[in-house]
């Protein structure tokens, strides 16, 4: 096929007539398509790559056990040699399977560095003890074993873990330090789901020097969240997929990034989401451009209905604030982004088509998803940044950044509440809460969908209110919220929650 003329398609798709009237002139349209074909070719000058098979551990007779080593070491980050942290040496970490009633046992040695932490997104597991615990603090050259049990209810879905000690989140899941954690249920076993072909999509960004090594934090911008100019996906640049034609292609996706959103499109595809966060919708969705705030998951089905031949996976500009004339000066540090490279897509990957199989419908039915029942408590919450006079420039949640001497949150076991969620800053935030998923129930007073979806990290953009209804149900113990862009968890924008018995 003719991939500058499908960009083009797309380009007509992107923009609508608003915007080109206001570009004005058409010529001034045709210089920006020019300028950005011209990028978007220089980003395929790197060779696609086949993905190799990501290492698995994946729970037999009910046990999931391994051995998990958190360790600096060189990896190939596409094509280049970098010194990065990872688990068991790998970029990204190894993929851990399970099911629901399973026993997780993983053998953890921190030869980091600095103090560590495991954290396990989106399972609903006791968050203390020897299970998702982020207050334990495992230091350089310890070891802990983390052990637990998943409920027979937890849901099935794409869920990850990482680093969780506050202070050092950001610097180490931008070393590199993240991988998925799968559980597999009924989902998996409808019909036209099982026979799709599944390709995991773990999604980094990297800011190396010209030895390989990663930048240290002085060079980021953290006010704005770091990001880095080199984009992996499973820690290769630009791989290759392929699509069975007729057939249908599962892609589960995690942004495990520190700060960079993804608005992810495949050219002349759109995709049909099946999954929000670890848990299956309703019905799938049709999505063009989808959005993944750090910490955010999308399982989504292609449909390989297209004439034969390669498709790009482009990540397409997103705008998600800035701090203005702070942030003007720090973009140019070295290994950041400028403004201008925000304004492109980038290619992330390619799909191609390979040999036709026999022909797949979509899902029409996936999970059942009821409404939760009226809250016994709402509460507010106002993310912002400012000066606390402890800490000097923060990112605060209700004028006060983290501290953790404090409980700034209590709720019932067993009860549900609402929490709105007002972002008064200048940046969009991603709103995330451990151990429990919730409902999104509104966005500026506005229903966000026909029927009810489950998220753990919901995006509040600059200006908005989103109130979401949370179930606070079988585990007891101090937990946190916090912002997923994890520059600003660092830096503040985090509660303890305590879960009454
Ligand atoms: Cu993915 Cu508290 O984090
Ligand atoms: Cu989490
Ligand atoms: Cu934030």
């Amino acid at each position: 096929m003719n991939l500058a003329g499908s960009l083009t398609e797309l380009i007509m798709v992107k923009f609508n007539r608003r915007q080109f009237v206001a570009l004005g002139a058409a010529g001034i349209g045709a210089a920006l398509v020019g300028n950005w074909l011209r990028r978007d070719i220089s980003d395929r000058s790197v060779t696609s790559a086949p993905v190799n098979s990501a290492p698995l551990y994946q729970s037999s007779n009910g046990l999931l056990e391994l051995d998990l080593e958190a360790s600096e070491r060189p990896v190939n980050l596409g094509g280049q040699q970098a010194y990065l942290l990872t688990y068991n040496g790998q970029i990204p970490a190894p993929r851990l399977e399970a099911k629901p009633g399973d026993k997780v046992r993983i053998h953890f040695t921190n030869n980091l560095s600095q103090p560590t932490n495991l954290h396990y997104h989106g399972l609903h597991i006791p968050p203390t003890g020897s299970a998702d615990n982020v207050f334990l603090r495992i230091n350089p050259g310890e070891k802990f074993n983390y052990e637990f049990d998943m409920a027979q209810s937890q849901a099935a879905g794409t869920f990850w873990y990482h680093p969780h000690l506050h202070g050092l989140v950001a610097e180490q899941l931008f070393g590199g330090l993240a991988g998925l954690f799968i559980v597999r249920g009924k989902e998996d076993e409808i019909p036209e789901i099982k026979a799709a072909k599944e390709e995991f999509l773990v999604l980094q960004d990297f800011s190396l020097d010209e030895r390989g090594r990663l930048l240290s934090s002085i060079h980021m911008s953290l006010m704005m969240g770091r990001e880095g100019d080199v984009i992996t996906v499973n820690g290769q640049v630009n791989p290759s997929f392929s699509l069975p034609a007729k057939g249908l292609l599962r892609l589960r996706i995690l942004n495990a990034s520190t700060s960079r959103f993804y608005r992810l499109s495949l050219e002349n595809h759109l995709f049909y989401q099946i999954a929000t966060d670890g848990n299956g919708l309703n019905e799938p969705i049709e999505v063009r451009d989808l959005l993944l705030t750090p910490g955010q998951r999308a399982d989504v089905l292609v449909k390989g209905n297209r004439q034969p031949g390669q498709y790009r996976l482009l990540n397409l500009p997103y705008d998600r604030g800035s701090m203005g004339m702070m942030a003007g000066g720090m973009m140019h540090r070295r290994g950041m982004m400028s403004r201008n490279d925000r304004d492109v897509p980038r290619v992330l990957a390619t799909v191609n088509y390979q040999s036709p199989v026999e022909s797949l419908a979509l899902p029409t039915k996936i999970a059942s998803i009821s409404a939760l029942p009226e809250p016994q408590t709402v509460r507010r919450f106002e993310l912002n940044h400012g000066r606390s006079p402890a800490v000097g420039m923060a990112f605060l949640i209700n004028g006060e950044p983290y501290r953790s001497d404090l409980i700034h949150i209590q709720v019932k076991l067993n009860s549900v509440e609402d929490w709105e969620i007002t972002n008064r800053g200048v940046m969009d935030h991603p709103f995330h809460i451990h151990v429990n998923s919730f409902q999104v129930i509104s966005r500026n007073g506005q229903p966000e969908s026909s029927f009810p979806t489950w998220r753990d990290t919901v995006l509040v953009r600059r200006g908005e209110t989103v109130r979401i209804r949370i179930p606070f149900h079988d585990f007891a113990g101090k937990t946190v919220y916090h912002c997923h862009i994890l520059d600003h968890e660092d830096l503040g924008m985090m509660g303890n929650l305590m879960i009454d018995a």
